[in-house]
């Protein structure tokens, strides 16, 4: 990676992905955007104990929304369900138990969900890890990539059917700014030349595959709204274990957990966000560049597709239906 592309971002971060940025970019946010009744909606949020997706899960609760928890920890899940019942005053929140970075575990529990809840207006693709030690599965799948890229793809193309039925629906998936770095590797799509391994690097690349899938899934699902969005530098958890040297050097100007969720909120729920074309990236309530100025990380559509055909024929793999 560039010592320039590095520089410019970490100079955009300290502007606009602080609280300062936030409290700066939220002058021009309006306040009716929000004010939405979620009632006979169904949310289907993945990390939803913890951070931003708890933040999403509670908000969505408050506006009367039927809430499902996906959770990977059964006990981070029922404190934090415990919590989102008790400040929103909604019994409508249920826990699923699923380890993402486990395709079979994701086939299984979307083939469970379609034959018992039937319904999903809106999916938020939240959880995700940066594991900093190389970690690979009996079938060859990093950690990380497992994650935050298979698991997401798998969860979404496996919820398809629902969302397709359902007028209005969308898929919201929660990248991060650290995207704007690489280039996505359309054909080592694990990294697995990359010696030693580097868990930032691989997290960021993830991250820019999850724009792209999500610029992918627009032209393949016109019927469903999808978007990708970047939190801004918020403090959480994964924040600060995965990045404990950022974490201390940035802790007094990060947002809180709230400000970090609010733009996946506000894609979720409001009107507004429909009014964009499917496919975008936001980054405090409007679309912007997924790409830095000068910075040669734009793909061709023909190495976007030789990238989602191997997530496709990954996915096969797992799931016996998907063709
Ligand atoms: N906070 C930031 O500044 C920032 C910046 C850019 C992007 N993001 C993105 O924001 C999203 C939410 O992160 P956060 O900052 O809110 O951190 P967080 O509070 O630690 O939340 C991460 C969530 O992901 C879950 N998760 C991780 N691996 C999983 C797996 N294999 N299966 C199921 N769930 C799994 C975690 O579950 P456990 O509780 O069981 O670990 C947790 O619920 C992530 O996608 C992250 O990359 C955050």
């Amino acid at each position: 990676m560039s010592y320039y592309r590095l520089m410019i971002w970490y100079l955009k971060g300290r502007k606009e992905y602080t609280r300062i940025g936030y409290e700066a970019a939220s002058k021009h946010f309006c306040e009716d955007d929000l004010k939405v009744d979620c009632k006979g909606k169904v949310y289907v949020i993945t990390g939803a104990n913890s951070g931003i997706g708890k933040c999403v899960a509670l908000d969505v609760a408050k506006r009367g929304g039927c809430v499902h928890m996906v959770c990977r920890n059964p006990q981070y899940a029922e404190t934090a369900k415990n919590e989102i019942v008790e400040a929103s005053g909604s019994k409508d929140v249920y826990i699923h138990i699923l380890d993402l970075s486990v395709p079979r575990d994701v086939v299984k529990f979307a083939n469970e969900f379609q034959e018992t809840v039937n319904s999903c207006d809106v999916l938020v693709n939240n959880a995700g890890c940066m594991l900093h030690e190389k970690q690979v599965d009996g079938d060859g799948l990093e950690k990380n990539f497992a994650t935050n890229s298979l698991g997401t793809h798998i969860l979404t193309k496996k919820l398809m059917p629902l969302l397709k039925k359902t007028d209005k629906s969308r898929v919201v998936t929660v990248t991060s700014g650290g995207m704007l770095l690489q280039k996505l590797s359309h054909e080592d799509i694990q990294l697995e030349k990359m010696v030693p391994f580097d868990g930032t690097t691989a997290y960021s690349q993830q991250k820019r595959q999850q724009v792209t899938m999500t610029e992918m899934y627009a032209k393949e699902y016109p019927e469903v709204h999808f978007s990708v969005m970047h939190p801004g530098w918020a403090d959480t958890p994964a924040v600060r274990s995965a990045m404990p040297s950022f974490y201390e050097k940035m802790k007094d100007t990060l947002r809180t957990p709230e400000q970090g969720a609010d733009t996946a909120l506000w894609l979720a729920i409001s009107d507004k966000a429909l009014q964009h074309p499917s496919g975008l990236f936001f980054q405090d309530r409007a679309p912007v560049s997924i790409h830095l100025p000068l910075a040669w990380t734009r793909s061709t559509d023909a190495e976007k597709e030789i990238f989602m055909n191997q997530m496709n024929e990954l996915m096969k793999k797992f799931d016996d239906s998907h063709t």
